[in-house]
């Protein structure tokens, strides 16, 4: 993330996006780079004509993630990407949450996708990483920054100042152990990635049916207003995230006390079932009140379906809320 927004913003710029990020993801907009001069416009990315409103000559950048941690809202790509085409604003997409074989990020009008490669593609929480794609389809000639750097540019010009400036002056490298350890997780993405999310997919649905649960979101379900998004966008398989809500903060800390077979841990995609309270870890340092803009309740619980027995996950969910 900062290596890609060190090279598309600038003092004076702003940035497009939601407000529904990842924590460290809305620091680093709102906190790090506000201190230099960068602009954070939040609109409701459903609604296609806030997203143009907020565009003007020094939009750098249109953000969001594919689909949003821990809320599970699906930005309509296909249809943002004209109005950004007509200003030339970039789209870029954090995917990590739906890697490239449950997404075909191109074909909905990704011009440059952010990938924390430590989730599903270290395969099984091996190394921490970071990958940034450039599909090639956007003109930087046409970026209020990146056209300056247009002569000098053997490929693409934003890859090119990331590779030959940012990564260098600012020390974000993959070192080479950690790219063995990633590229060993890639031979097993897909197999990987496909039963989890199959077996988040039959999770979320018997956790419809317990009457301790407030309420599940998982795109598939019939209940999802993301559903036809999700079809259309991940088809039978939009990953491994799901979240629920139960009675209170209290109820939450005491199910997951109980909990044996799936671990307390703020990653996502490890080979194991993690669970979390967002609003007192990820957005703990929050206040209340940017929690409540954020939209983090304190009964909230995020959690990621592994590799385990389905029937195993399922057992120890009913002994913990028992
Ligand atoms: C959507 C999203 N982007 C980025 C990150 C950051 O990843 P890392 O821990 O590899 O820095 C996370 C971590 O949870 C995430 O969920």
């Amino acid at each position: 993330m900062s290596n890609a927004f060190m090279a598309l913003a600038y003092a004076g710029s702003n940035i497009v996006t939601s407000p529904h990020l990842f924590g460290n993801t809305f620091a680093f907009f709102q906190f790090t780079l506000a201190e230099f001069g960068v602009e954070v416009r939040f609109v409701d990315t459903d609604d296609l004509s806030a997203i143009e409103n907020a565009i003007d000559e020094n939009t750098c950048a249109f953000f969001c993630e594919v689909l949003t941690n821990p809320h599970l809202e699906i930005a309509d790509l296909a249809n943002i990407s004209p109005i950004l085409k007509k200003h030339n604003v970039p789209m870029v997409v954090d995917t990590t949450v739906i890697p490239w074989c449950g997404f075909d990020a191109k074909k909905f009008g990704v011009d440059i996708e952010v990938v924390s490669t430590t989730k599903y593609i270290s395969g099984g929480a091996t190394s921490l990483g970071g990958a940034i794609v450039d599909y090639g389809s956007f003109d930087w000639s046409k970026h209020p920054r990146l056209k300056k750097v247009t002569p000098q540019a053997p490929f693409s010009v934003f890859m090119f100042k990331i590779k030959r400036e940012i990564a260098r002056n600012f020390g974000a490298n993959m070192d080479p152990d950690t790219a063995f350890f990633q590229s060993l997780g890639l031979e097993t993405l897909t197999l990987r990635y496909e039963k989890m999310s199959k077996n988040a997919y039959e999770l979320a649905k018997f956790l419809e049916t317990l009457p301790q649960i407030m309420k599940v979101s998982y795109t598939q379900l019939d209940s999802s207003p993301y559903k036809k998004l999700s079809d259309e966008m991940f088809k039978d398989h939009p990953g491994a995230m799901l979240t629920f809500d139960l009675k209170d903060q209290a109820t939450c800390f005491a199910f997951m006390d109980k909990l044996q077979l799936i671990k307390r841990a703020t990653n996502l995609f490890d080979n194991n079932s993690l669970i979390i309270h967002p609003a007192s870890t990820i957005y703990g340092t929050f206040t209340a009140e940017m929690r409540k803009v954020i939209g983090i309740e304190d009964t909230l619980i995020r959690m990621s379906v592994g590799l385990e027995e389905l029937e195993d996950i399922k057992a120890d969910i009913l002994q913990a809320l028992q």
